[in-house]
């Protein structure tokens, strides 16, 4: 047991962010019953379609579950409305100030924890009061820190300026690296990467496909003018790439995104024109596996791990 198992109520700190597209009821159920806890991605999800979900995730656990909800989210208070009467106890946000909502979350009894990729934002959680911080580094999927501060340099810098639980989140692809976040000072890791690519996972097998294909540089964080996204490199990332050279602007940008470009990568799996958000860790893996198997493999390696000579 420590702070993270405990705050939650799971057997392992592991968690599963919050993936738009990705994270639906099939996958957060299936790691809430393997011991961590699983995360609803709001963030592509209308009112409608949450509560749906919010419902078939009641059916399908009994284990502790919660939500994740970028702050920028354009019907943001209707999810929170939701989130709140349908009796949801754990709340994680990201992308904007944990200050407005976190007292409205903590009236109703709901367990906050909030994303950031700096130690300044991560004191400005504790002022706003959360529960515990996930510190992400820039190798991670889907939205990005501006700052481009990796797993290994952001975590020891966080744990230094907040006393609050911390979990690490950002390139960690196996047990090991689970061992090396707890080395610089997390208490628990959040995991998008692997989950998105599990079998349970709502994405495209053709996403999946073309991630488990990929080779280490074949991702690349890009659009800092709009909001900063690791993508993968095709067709769409090369348009991309080239605008941004000759120092396009966030509209120019925007226009060639298109509308709804990660439903069109990530969900229907367009891997030429979709925007196709993964992590760098991608390239570690080889295989599309049920969620059973990556939580059997992160304990084993974890546990393995552990047997080391100590180097000094
Ligand atoms: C496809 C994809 C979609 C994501 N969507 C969200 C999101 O909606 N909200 C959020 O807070 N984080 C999102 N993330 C970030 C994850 O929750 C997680 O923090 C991150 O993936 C961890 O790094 P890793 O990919 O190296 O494991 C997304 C990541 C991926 C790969």
């Amino acid at each position: 047991m420590n702070r993270i198992t405990e705050l939650f109520g799971i057997k392992y700190p592991i968690i599963q962010g919050g993936m738009v597209w990705c994270s639906g009821w099939r996958l957060a159920a299936a790691v809430s019953n393997a011991g961590g806890l699983g995360l609803l991605g709001a963030g592509s999800m209308h009112p409608e379609t949450l509560q749906e979900h919010i419902d078939k995730m009641k059916a399908a656990t009994a284990r502790p579950w919660g939500i994740n909800i970028p702050l920028m989210y354009p019907e943001i208070d209707r999810l929170m409305k939701i989130i709140i009467d349908s009796g949801v106890r754990i709340v994680f946000t990201s992308a904007g100030s944990p200050k407005k909502f976190t007292p409205m979350l903590h009236e109703a009894g709901i367990t906050v924890a909030h994303v950031v990729s700096s130690s300044l934002f991560a004191r400005k959680c504790e002022e706003a009061g959360v529960d515990a911080i996930v510190a992400e580094g820039f190798e991670a999927g889907g939205h990005n820190g501006r700052e481009e501060t990796t797993t290994m340099a952001l975590i020891p810098q966080v744990r230094k300026a907040t006393s609050l639980p911390l979990i690490a989140a950002g390139g960690i692809g196996c047990g090991q690296a689970i061992l090396a976040a707890q080395a610089l000072g997390a208490e628990g890791v959040q995991i998008g990467t692997l989950f998105a690519l599990a079998e349970e996972s709502s994405a495209a097998e053709a996403f999946k496909q073309r991630c488990v294909a990929m080779s280490e540089g074949d991702t690349m964080l890009c659009l800092k003018k709009l909001a900063p996204t690791r993508l993968v490199k095709n067709d769409l990332y090369g348009r991309i790439a080239e605008a941004e050279a000759r120092g396009a602007d966030a509209e120019e940008l925007r226009g060639i995104l298109g509308h709804a470009a990660s439903k069109r990568g990530i969900f229907e799996g367009d891997t030429n024109e979709g925007e196709l958000e993964i992590g760098q860790v991608a390239s570690a893996v080889n295989k599309i596996m049920p969620v059973s198997e990556i939580m059997d493999n992160l304990v084993t390696e974890y546990r393995s791990a552990m047997n080391f000579e100590p180097l000094l």
